[in-house]
Parts: structure tokens; sequence; C-alpha cells
């Protein structure tokens, strides 16, 4: 209810006043990071807005993030059941689901140990480290050669397009043990569309809050809701294909792996309390967390190397001295670039582009900071707020690697490193995070090696962030390449 008992010598979180029934929405409209961001410094790390009438809180600044998600972790490990977060995944999605309880431990540890099997963990059958290694080089070796062919036909293309597919097809192998054509458009369908899914999904839509406006005719609900559609059938198609070549002895891919845990449900198993559905429909969490962050955080870099034609001629100047021309890269050379390391490291901090986590809210009455914060509370964690503080950044608005490196270029500074907010923390922190940090190392570093970006004589690329589940840039299609040195066939 609106009127909370706050208990004796506790008070309530400080925030603006806003209007009547609307709150503060109507200032929430456009870039709502960048507004509680600067409503954080009046109102301090602990704020609390109004979205309709429903209290929302708005965490800021590292420690305090800590505090919530780290030292007071289960207090704050739930989700918020919202209006359209019942629509992914049939209401049953491992993260947009309100569920926090013992089957939601169970489904991400079991989503974990599938995703670990089937990408980082040291494989039996692959030439490579692991098939993530495997994936990862063969799909960045196609965009290569994709982005060639495109500048012979036609001296200019859009990046994001040919990375986005390239990517699924990363996450796709590991999930379903197979990869699309870059022409498939069913394929296409899902991947070049996922602003239709981040547009409704991002923190702070009305509709989440007010519930009146889900009578009303949207056409952005209508694209959201076609969008988990296709997602589900997708899935049921590949579902039913693994099913009817199912082989206990030749578990392929992770689609295999839910399927077998689904088959051997016994007693003691971690699997056992969970219903089958919720072990089998976790590979469209896997697949749909797998492809557009990751894709995103890809193509963000793309755009700071030809903004920063210096920045991209080091980190070729690194690969050259480190690695060379005779071999491409490897995970394992992961520890010998500390410039690259810190070029990714920045791109994740100045970008920015998860704003704020998914929304999390509190299983339990709780104090942060002297503040009372009943059960039940939506809470927003400003991952922007911290990736920009003057407390924690010289000049926050520059876009800088150096500033992750030691006085020598030697080294990255882990505990800066550490800082940068992207993936979450605590509790509910991104189960991908090793892979995903693994696949933008090695699939930049591929292309990098080979590759030299750069935009149209005359043309500028529009770095202005789109606001959404994933901040975005425009599309951009005057991107050129040229190859650094001749191609030899490599394998
Ligand atoms: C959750 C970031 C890639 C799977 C999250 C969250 C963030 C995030 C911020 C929400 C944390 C919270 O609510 O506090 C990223 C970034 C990625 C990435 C920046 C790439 C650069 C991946 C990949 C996968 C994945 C590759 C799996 C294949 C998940 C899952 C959750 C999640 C399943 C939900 C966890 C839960 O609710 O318990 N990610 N992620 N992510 N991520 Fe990622």
């Amino acid at each position: 209810s609106l009127w909370q008992h706050v208990p004796q010598g506790l008070k309530s979180p400080p925030g603006p006043r806003g209007i009547p029934i609307l709150g503060n929405v109507l200032e929430l409209r456009k870039d709502p990071h960048l507004v509680l961001t600067r409503l954080s410094k009046k109102y301090g790390d602990v704020m609390e807005v109004r979205i309709g009438t429903r209290p929302v809180l708005v965490l800021s600044g590292l420690d305090t993030i800590r505090q919530a998600l780290v030292k007071q972790g289960e207090d704050f490990m739930g989700r918020p059941d919202l209006y359209s977060f019942r629509h992914v995944t049939d209401g049953q999605s491992l993260t947009f689901s309100p569920d926090s309880g013992e089957v939601w431990k169970a489904r991400r540890k079991l989503a974990q140990n599938a995703l670990k099997t089937f990408s980082i963990a040291p494989s039996p059958t692959s030439s490579s480290t692991c098939l993530l290694e495997e994936h990862v080089s063969k799909e960045a070796e196609y965009v290569i050669t994709k982005f060639l062919q495109l500048m012979e036909e036609e001296k200019r293309f859009d990046p994001f397009r040919h990375l986005v597919v390239s990517v699924a097809n990363i996450i796709c192998a590991m999930c379903f043990g197979k990869r699309y054509d870059h022409n498939d458009q069913e394929l296409l369908k899902i991947v070049n569309e996922s602003e239709e899914f981040g547009n409704v999904a991002a923190a702070g839509n009305p509709a989440d809050f007010i519930p009146v406006l889900q009578y009303l005719p949207s056409r952005a609900f209508t694209l959201f809701k076609d969008f988990n559609k296709r997602m589900i059938d997708f899935m049921q198609k590949i579902l039913k294909e693994h099913y009817e070549t199912y082989d206990k002895n030749n578990i392929r891919d992770i689609t295999d792996s839910l399927i077998q845990q689904c088959l051997d449900k016994k007693e003691g198993n971690a699997t056992t309390q969970i219903p089958k559905e919720k072990i089998i429909n976790l590979v469209n969490d896997l697949f749909g967390a797998g492809f557009d962050s990751v894709t995103t955080a890809l193509s963000w870099s793309l755009m700071y190397l030809v903004t920063y034609p210096n920045i991209q001629k080091k980190i070729q100047d690194e690969l050259d001295q480190h690695i060379g021309r005779e071999r491409r890269p490897r995970l394992s050379d992961r520890g010998s670039l500390p410039y690259t390391e810190a070029f990714i490291l920045e791109m994740f901090r100045h970008s920015s582009f998860l704003p704020f986590t998914i929304p999390h809210s509190t299983t339990r009455d709780t104090v942060l900071n002297g503040y009372y914060i009943p059960k039940d509370r939506c809470v927003f964690i400003n991952q922007w707020q911290v990736n920009h503080d003057e407390r924690l950044w010289k000049d926050p608005q520059t876009f800088n690697p150096e500033r992750f490196l030691n006085a020598e270029g030697t080294e990255v500074k882990k505990v800066d490193g550490e800082k940068v907010q992207a993936f979450g923390l605590g509790k509910r922190k991104c189960i991908g995070e090793p892979i995903a940090r693994w696949q933008v190392f090695l699939f930049l570093t591929t292309l990098l090696q080979q590759l030299e970006f750069s935009v149209c004589n005359g043309k500028k690329v529009d770095m202005t962030p789109l606001y959404g589940l994933s901040l975005k840039h425009k599309r951009c299609e005057h991107f050129q390449v040229k190859l650094r040195y001749p191609m030899k066939s490599m394998s």
C-alpha cells in the first residue's frame, strides 16, 4: 500500500515528489538511466521514485550496490512480477519470472552446468582447447570472409546484421548443435529484431507500472508478444527434432543434456524438484540471453574502433607483437594482451550498454544504509551511474582504455576492472559472464588481427545511445574493411 508502516527509528528512502497518479513517469520518459543518475546526486545512493502509483527503489554507488546485492544478497535477489515479464517464455523464464525460491535455484544451477559443459570445459571431441574456442574462431573467420566479400560487391556495409548471425550461431552451436545460414529467414526474424524485445522489457516501461496502459493498443507491445511467440515456436521445433533423434549415449548439445535431465529425474538429484517443462525451456533463456548482449558488445566495440583509429592501431600492434601473423588468436592469449583487455573493459564501462540490470525485488522487509525497505519492493540497479561516477573515475565521459593499465602499460589493474558494472553482482549475477568475456575477446582479436575497420570518407558514426533493455547505436551502413596483410589459408 501507499502508506507503508515504517518501523520506529527508521525512515523511508528520499526521492522526488512526482505528480499524483503518474508519479515520476513523465520525467523518466527519455533516457531514464541519465535522469536517475542526475536525481541520485540530489537524493543519494538509496532513492525512491514512483512510476505510476508504484514505488521503485533505485540503487546507485558501487558500495551501496555491493552492500545490497552481495552482503544482503538474499534480501535483494527477487524479481518483480511485471506485466511484460509474464510474456517471456510463457511466464516461465529463469531470468524474468518472479520465482526466486528453491526451483529457481535448482534451475539456475542446471543451466550453469549445461552451459559450462558445452562451452569452456576441456573438450574431449574438439581439437581446440574447448568448444567455445572452436565455435568462436569458426564464426569470426566466416564474418571476415563475409565482410571482404561485401567490400568487393558494395564497397561498404552494415556490420551489425552479420555480427548478430555469427554470434547467434555460437550459442546455437552450444544449445542446438547446429549453425544457420546468414540468410536463414527464420533465424534472422528473431536475431535481427531483438529491439522488439528490448524496447518493452527495458527497466521503467510505463505499462509495467500503470495497469490501465495494458488495456490500450500498443504497437510496441504487439511486436514484443510476436517476438516471444517466434522464440517459443523456434525452440519447439528444435526440441521436437532433438527428441526424435535423442541417443542417451551421445549427448550432442545443451538441449540433449536438458532432455537427459528430464528423463532421469532420480531421488536426491537436483532436478527432482523442477517440473519437466521448466528444465527443457531453460534453453530459451540461454539462447535469448546469449546472442543479443554479446552482439551488442561487439557492435559497440567496432563503433569505438572506427571512432578512435589510434586505439585500433594500438590493439593491432599488440596482436602483431604477441601473436604475430602466422597463427590465429586463442583463448590462452588473453593474459598477454593487456591493452586489448583494457579496451574491452573501457567499452563495457563507457557504453554501459546494459544501463540497468534486470529489475530486482526484495524478498523480505529489510534495511539498507539505514533506510527501511519493505518486502516486494521493485528495485532498479543503475549500472550506468556506477560506470560514470566521478567518485570512481577520472573524466568518466572520456573513452580511455589506458585508465585500466599500470604506468608501464604492461598490466591491467584488476581492482579497477572489477568496478565496471556490466553483469550484475551476487545471487542474480549473469551466469554467462565468463563465456561472454571469452567470446568478446576471441571474436575481436580474430577480426582485428586480419582486418582494419573504418568508415567511408566524409561519414561519421552516430554514437548516441538509444534506450532499451540494452542501449543500441543507430545502425551504420558505411563501414569499410581492409585486409591488413595477404590472407593465407590456415587450419
Ligand atoms: C542475467 C549481462 C551474456 C545468461 C544477466 C544480467 C546482466 C547480464 C546485467 C542481470 C543481472 C541482474 O539481474 O542483476 C550480460 C552481458 C552479457 C551477457 C553484459 C554479454 C556481454 C550472457 C550469455 C548468457 C547469459 C552469453 C548465456 C548463454 C544470463 C542469464 C541471466 C543473465 C541466464 C539470468 C540470471 C538470473 O536471473 O538468475 N546478464 N549477460 N548472459 N544472463 Fe547475462
